[in-house]
This record gives structure tokens, C-alpha cells and sequence, in this order.
């Protein structure tokens, strides 16, 4: 695969199946994503690789948290609601999902039931928890860092055959996260990235989401043409 396919490939994976992730595979995907460029080569990033157990009470806290009505507890300032256009992007990739997996507006069973799952982080055998050291705070940059770590991490993954979806769902109450996989108080927690092999059966995981027209994002400065 060019890198071209790889990247025009990859989806977000929302169903796996339950097989474990070898520790090796992981290692050699983080090994590869590293390569990512990092603000005056920093590389701000710290990964804590959750399975088992403490995978589970995570899930199980943030089902807890979110069932009781737990505010959002992210470690960064972030708007809780989207506007314009970028509203209207998220909503399509959310009809497309819900069209993919037959759940119609009105059921709302099945939509808390989809929510819910975001917050077990679809059940992944495997989550990465992508942190930055405290003191880097006002860390906009290192957080930008991160977001290009993240997508390595996930191309890496998928040229091995492994699905991934970056999720900000579980780290919504990172409390619970901290708690159970032991994060060390100096760190900030920015995202999990769920991982483990597609379920093929999932129709969710088929969803091709759509990418903006270049015309409506980019303008050309100085060219002759
Ligand atoms: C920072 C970030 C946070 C995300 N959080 C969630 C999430 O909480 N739940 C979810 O289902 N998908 C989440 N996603 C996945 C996006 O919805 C997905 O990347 C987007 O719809 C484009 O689809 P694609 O990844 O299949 O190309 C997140 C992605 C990013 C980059």
C-alpha cells in the first residue's frame, strides 16, 4: 500500500472483535509512529497501553460517571458544542453511522445505547492513553504534537491490520482513567485511542466518513495561476 491508499483507507474502527493485540504489535506501532514531527523535536508524548482489567474498570467508571450525570471531567479547556459548518459535519457522520447500524432518529434506546458505547470505548481489547508533561502547560503546541503522534499511531496500526478510533469519549472523565491506569499526578491526560482487530461483521466499521472540497479550505497566495 502507497502511503496515499493507506491514508484514503483507514476508517475508524467502532466494533472489534475480542482476540488480545500482542504486546509486540503494539510496541512495533509506537516504534513507527514515533517518527512523527514534534515541536523542536520535544516529542511531548507519553502512551500508557490499558487492557484487562484496569481497561475495564475504566470502562465501568466511566459508564457509572456518565449514567450519573457526571459533568465532563477533561484535564484541558475544550467548547462542549460545535457551530456552523462544523456542526453540520459532525451530524452527517453521525447520520452515516446510524444509517450503517439501522438505528433510526426516534429510537432513542439505541442512540444512548451507541453513546454508551463510545464511553466503554467500543469494547476495544486494547486503549492507549496519550499524556504530556504538566509543566508544558499552556501546551497548545504539545497538544498539537500529540495530535500528530495520534495519527501515526493509527495509520501504523491499520497497515497491521489493526482498527483503531481516536476517542475523546473516554477520556471524558479523566478521572476514572487516571485512577486505574495509574497515571502519575505531573502528567496531562489528552486522549485514548482505542485498538484492536476489525470486526468484519460490524457494518459501522464500513462507514467511509466525507472530506471538504480543497476549493472551500485552501487559498493559493502568490502563484501565477
Ligand atoms: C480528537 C478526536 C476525538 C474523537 N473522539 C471520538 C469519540 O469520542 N467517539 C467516536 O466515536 N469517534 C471519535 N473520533 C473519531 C471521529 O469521529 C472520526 O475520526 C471522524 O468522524 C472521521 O472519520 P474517520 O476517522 O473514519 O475518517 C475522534 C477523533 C478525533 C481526532
Amino acid at each position: 500500500m502507497t502511503f496515499s491508499e493507506l491514508i484514503k483507507a483507514r476508517r475508524s474502527v467502532r466494533g472489534y472483535r475480542p482476540d488480545p493485540v500482542p504486546r509486540e504489535v503494539i510496541e512495533e506501532i509506537i516504534s513507527v509512529a514515533k517518527w512523527a514531527p514534534s515541536s523542536m523535536n520535544t516529542q511531548p508524548w507519553h502512551v500508557h497501553v490499558v487492557t484487562g482489567e484496569p481497561l475495564d474498570n475504566i470502562r465501568r467508571g466511566n459508564t457509572e460517571n456518565m449514567l450519573a450525570g457526571v459533568p465532563p471531567k477533561r484535564e484541558f479547556p475544550m467548547r462542549e458544542s460545535y457551530e456552523g459548518i462544523h456542526r453540520k459535519r459532525q451530524v452527517e457522520v453521525a447520520v452515516q453511522l446510524f444509517d450503517a447500524m439501522g438505528i433510526a432518529r426516534e429510537d432513542t434506546e439505541r442512540r444512548t445505547d451507541w453513546v454508551m458505547r463510545g464511553f466503554r470505548q467500543f469494547d476495544a481489547p486494547v486503549s492507549l492513553v496519550l499524556t504530556y508533561d504538566k509543566y508544558l502547560e499552556p501546551a497548545a503546541i504539545s497538544q498539537f504534537d500529540l495530535g500528530a503522534f495520534s495519527h501515526a499511531i493509527v495509520l501504523a496500526a491499520w497497515e497491521r491490520g489493526l482498527g483503531c478510533v481516536i476517542n475523546g469519549q473516554g477520556i471524558m472523565q479523566s478521572h476514572v482513567v487516571r485512577t486505574h491506569a495509574q497515571i502519575p499526578d505531573d502528567q496531562v491526560i489528552m486522549i485514548c485511542i482505542a485498538m484492536g482487530y476489525p470486526d468484519d461483521s460490524f457494518v459501522a466499521n464500513d462507514v467511509k466518513s466525507r472530506r471538504e472540497d480543497n476549493k472551500n479550505f485552501v487559498r493559493y497566495v502568490g502563484f501565477d495561476d
